[in-house]
């Protein structure tokens, strides 16, 4: 059961012209991107988002901005940094974009994540892409001096992200790779339950894969501590509009659910089914 978190104030969404300071490549499909947004870095909180409106490409242009979590804030540059994945022709598009161009961005937007107010450490498990979804929670745990414990899956060593952004930032960062097994939910089970034994986390993120979404309830179940979800979906506007990204409720497909965009992408979860 997925909870929009309780309402608190978010900061103005604007609409920035943002430079393109420097735009890398990770690994063979995966970029990272800094722009220059000096009011999204210095209002953004953590687990919020941007729409990226993406330039034409090969002739041929991409209609809707697409959605992107703000990885990191670097607010004395006035700069923030995201990491994406190569997945279609808009991602293809925003890979070619070159240092020193502008590139039109929305935000901060959406419903970021709330530090339970208790906690002296956190644990946080993303996959894939997903672990960019929790990194500003990194900083700001990193700011209140909460220890922060982050699982990094991926499928190879070579495409886990948010090593060097948690070594930076002190947090314990435990990388899991499919092709060694210890990314399957029951080795990262045997791992989190060793690692947290006898002084479970404070909280519990999760973010990139069914299957952690399900493990991180369990072990949420098990020690007795709050749950947070963020999700992605499909997005035309980002800003509550268009109501396309709304999550169906389970059992009534034509009641709808909370927006992504809006009512998270972070969401509280409650007992143990992760829908609507
Ligand atoms: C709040 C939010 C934050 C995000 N943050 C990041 C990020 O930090 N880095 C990153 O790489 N991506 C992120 N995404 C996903 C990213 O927006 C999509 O990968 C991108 O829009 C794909 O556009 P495209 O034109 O390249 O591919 P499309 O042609 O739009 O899609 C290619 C394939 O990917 C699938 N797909 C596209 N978007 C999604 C989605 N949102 N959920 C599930 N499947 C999808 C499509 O069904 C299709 O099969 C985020 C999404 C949301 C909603
Ligand atoms: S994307 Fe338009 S309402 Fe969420």
């Amino acid at each position: 059961m997925l909870d929009a978190l309780p309402a608190r104030h978010r900061p103005e969404p604007a609409c920035e012209p943002a430079i393109v300071v420097s735009h890398a490549r990770l690994a063979p499909t995966i970029f990272r991107l800094v722009l220059h947004a000096p009011h999204i870095a210095a209002s953004a909180q953590a687990g919020q988002f941007v729409m990226i409106s993406v330039p034409e490409a090969a002739g041929r242009a991409v209609q809707l901005p697409r959605p992107m979590a703000i990885h990191r804030r670097h607010r004395d540059a006035g700069d923030i940094e995201v990491i994406y994945n190569v997945q279609g022709p808009g991602t293809d598009a925003l890979s070619r974009a070159q240092e020193g161009s502008t590139l039109l961005i929305v935000g901060p937007l959406g419903r970021g994540f709330d530090i339970p107010g208790t906690a002296t450490s956190l644990l946080l498990i993303g996959r894939g892409i997903g672990i960019c979804s929790f990194m500003t929670l990194v900083e700001d745990a990193a700011d209140a001096a909460i220890a922060t414990t982050a699982v990094l899956s991926a499928r190879t060593a070579d495409r886990v992200i948010g090593r060097s952004d948690c070594a930076q930032l002190g947090a314990k960062a435990i990388p899991v790779t499919d092709s060694d097994g210890s990314s399957s939910v029951e080795a990262l089970d045997r791992t989190l339950t060793e690692e947290f034994a006898g002084r479970p986390p404070g909280g519990i993120v999760v973010c990139g894969s069914q299957r952690l979404t399900e493990l991180a309830m369990n072990l949420s179940s098990q020690w007795q501590v709050p749950l947070q979800v963020s999700l992605e979906a499909h997005m035309a506007c980002g800003l509550g509009y268009c109501h396309g990204c709304a999550i169906p409720y389970a059992g009534d497909s034509f009641r709808e659910g909370p927006l992504v965009c809006h009512d998270g992408p972070v969401f509280a979860v409650r007992g143990n089914r992760a829908a609507a």
